[in-house]
């Protein structure tokens, strides 16, 4: 019993080596939490031979009641920080010259800083005995109830020649993934979010509660050692930092060892910046050490931090400002966003004076009102982030999202179900109509390369081009005339544009810009349907058959097609010269409108019992008299009383031209 006790908990300490630190796991879950179920059997039966490196001793019985204190055998230190390639440059530069060398001669070692809190483990005879937090350098707190469930954190290093102590330093963090899951789960249960990981991570580690820390997906990586009383002579930073990895702990990503002349750096902070957006955890900066220790004994520490390490700091990604205004933008598909106007800040190497607050609810969440000191958060190149209120302004005013488009005067509804608020004046708003002639012309869809964002907006405000249609009926002088264009460019523009007149199906549906159908959504409508009259034709039910179309999107599609004016612009395409190829394969258009009742009014140009046999011919019946259950009314010339019933009565009309080309055409 022992021996297989003691098999279990090597075989399960390695896979959990092999998962949390080399990322690469060797087992299947099912065979893990097997083994887990065995181990704690035989340990709820066997109490004797639990083992403290056991998996079960992670996570501990009962809340601790208050921390203890603990005092450092070696300091805790802290690092001086730089904020140019100068001042690094000048840091190393003082301690070659305090040595008497050149600063190229200097060999330093790069590693990325770890945005968590400092914590350090100690090792008694290879077997993990307590960790604490940093505190003020000389007194921490005794978090290991915490630490201890860190998986990354061994309970026994992997050595059978342990150092009789050893004290592992390094920061416990919380990767970006693991951040983003807890608070969207934290938003769903409607409890506090946290402002960041570091917070996360520190939050985490400094509450009594073993079996909360256990929940979270915290990581540990060393970065460097304090107390040692071990046989190993070490004689590089690099050396110690292999040793640990031997040991069992994670890797510090990204970590160089090069000289420390000026390039070198310039070029190790290059990669690096590049390296950060990949990282799967946020650092704060690079810290450089130099990577000799007898040169670290020998330059020593001022203060409290040593003179042989400086952490460069990537520019503030989080700063404070004031809320000055709320805006709100009107987007392609008239979703209305509030966008914050705020008191110029530099962060992140940028000013910015706007931030993204996503929607209503966000700004009820976060409690924001105009005048409010906030923190902002901007990382990478995007858009800044409103992250909280730090202090509510004296003089506050609420939002208020307006009840009409800043943009057209529509009225604005917020649909039941969603965060969004939308424009209810579709393409008759100017914001609306001009981003999704952009959408139409984007490289996604028509690709209309000379046609870019700029362009269409001078064209729309110059009320040249109001419609996607219209930008068939440019022409050389529309675009000549304008600042910037002369007639090469202009001549490249009508050239692109009559090189994107034949495409795809599902690419013009894309184009369509109909909400929420993006690129995908619109090739699988294609796919399903084959061809465009079927597109048109299709109900509701037909839309949610299709793989990956949500109630939403599907009633999106159905409402686009029924709007006549969106019927006429695609026909206006079509006698532009706009072409699509269907989709092989079988037309579902034999019984397109199967269970449909159509109505033939007016004059038509094509005889009236042709009409009606190829409606019939579709599965619609064709009738006589206008009526609620009738499905569309084919008006021709001179349409009368039936077509202002169909009016009256909601009923969807298309005039003959439109049938036609929906129909006529493809059924020859
Ligand atoms: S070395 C004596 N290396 O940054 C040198 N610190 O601002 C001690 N940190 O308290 C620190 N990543 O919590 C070092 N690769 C790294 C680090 C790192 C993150 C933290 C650590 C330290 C703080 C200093």
């Amino acid at each position: 019993m022992q021996k297989a006790y003691s098999e279990l908990v090597a075989s399960i300490n390695q896979w959990d080596h092999e998962y949390f630190v080399l990322d690469n796991p060797t087992v299947s879950d099912a065979q893990y939490d097997q083994c887990v179920r065995e181990l704690l059997a035989i340990e709820a039966e066997h109490p004797e031979l639990i083992t403290p490196e056991s998996p079960s001793q992670r996570v501990g019985a009962k809340p601790i009641d208050e921390f203890q204190k603990i005092e450092h055998s070696v300091k805790m230190l802290s690092l001086a920080n730089a904020f140019s390639l100068e001042e690094t440059y000048h840091f190393f530069e003082k301690a070659a010259k305090e040595l008497d060398k050149s600063p190229e001669s200097l060999m330093l070692f790069s590693e990325p800083k770890l945005d968590g809190l400092a914590i350090s483990i100690h090792y008694d005879h290879g077997l993990f005995s307590y960790a604490a937090t940093r505190g003020d350098g000389q007194v921490g707190e005794d978090v290991s109830h915490n630490i201890k469930t860190i998986k990354s954190v061994p309970l026994k290093l992997a050595t059978n020649h342990p150092p009789e102590k050893l004290d592992v330093r390094g920061e416990v963090f919380m990767p970006k993934a693991a951040f983003e899951k807890l608070n969207r789960v934290a938003q769903q249960n409607a409890s506090k979010c946290f402002v960041n990981p570091r917070n996360a991570a520190a939050g985490t580690i400094r509450q009594m509660n073993p079996k909360i820390a256990a929940e979270r997906d915290l990581q540990f990586i060393p970065y460097g050692i304090g107390d040692y009383h071990g046989d190993i002579e070490f004689k590089t930073h690099s050396q110690i930092m292999t040793y640990l990895t031997t040991l069992g702990f994670r890797k510090n990503p990204h970590c160089y060892d090069f000289s420390g002349s000026y390039d070198a750096l310039v070029e190790n902070y290059r990669v690096m910046e590049q390296a950060r957006t990949k990282l799967p955890m946020e650092i704060d900066g690079i810290v450089y050490k130099i990577n000799e220790l007898a040169v670290q004994m020998a330059l020593g520490f001022i203060a409290r931090s040593p003179k042989w390490a400086i952490a460069r700091k990537f520019p503030a990604q989080q700063v404070t400002t004031q809320l000055l205004a709320v805006d709100f933008q009107v987007g392609r598909t008239g979703v209305i966003t509030p966008v914050a106007r705020l008191a110029p800040v530099f962060v992140g190497g940028v000013t910015v004076s706007n931030a993204t607050l996503h929607n209503m609810d966000e700004i009820d969440r976060l409690g924001l009102c105009i005048g409010d000191d906030i923190e902002i958060h901007r990382a990478g190149d995007v858009i800044p982030k409103v992250v909280r209120v730090i202090l509510p302004g004296t003089h506050r005013k609420p939002i208020v999202m307006p009840e009409r488009c800043p943009v057209c005067d529509a009225v604005v509804e917020r649909t039941i179900g969603q965060a969004a608020f939308r424009c209810t004046g579709g393409l008759s708003c100017a914001a609306q109509a001009a981003e999704h002639i952009r959408h139409y012309a984007s490289r996604k869809f028509m690709n209309i390369t000379n046609l870019g964002s700029k362009l269409i907006a001078l064209l729309y405000n110059k009320g040249i081009i109001k419609t996607i249609a219209d930008i068939y009926t440019l022409n050389i002088s529309d675009i000549a005339e304008l600042e910037g264009h002369g007639e090469k460019s202009a001549q490249n523009v009508l050239d692109s544009i009559e090189a994107s007149k034949s495409t795809k199906l599902g690419t013009l549906i894309g184009a369509l810009g109909i909400p929420e159908v993006g690129e995908e959504g619109a090739k699988a409508i294609a796919r399903q349907f084959k061809n465009y009259p079927a597109i048109v034709a299709a109900s509701l039910d037909d839309l949610m058959h299709v793989p990956d179309i949500g109630p939403i999107m599907a009633k999106n599609v159905v409402d686009f097609f029924k709007d006549e004016k969106n019927r006429a612009i695609i026909a206006d395409l079509i006698v532009a010269g706009v072409t699509w190829q269907d989709e092989p394969g079988e037309a579902v258009q034999e019984q397109i409108l199967a269970g449909q009742t159509w109505v033939l009014t007016g004059t038509l140009s094509i005889p009236r019992n042709e009409a009606k046999a190829l409606l019939e011919r579709l599965g619609a019946k064709v009738a006589g008299s206008v009526s609620k259950k009738t499905s569309c009314v084919v008006a021709g010339q001179e349409a009368g009383s039936k077509l202002a019933k169909a009016e009256s009565l909601g009923v969807k009309i298309i005039d003959e031209a439109m049938f036609v080309r929906m129909f006529v055409d493809d059924a020859q």
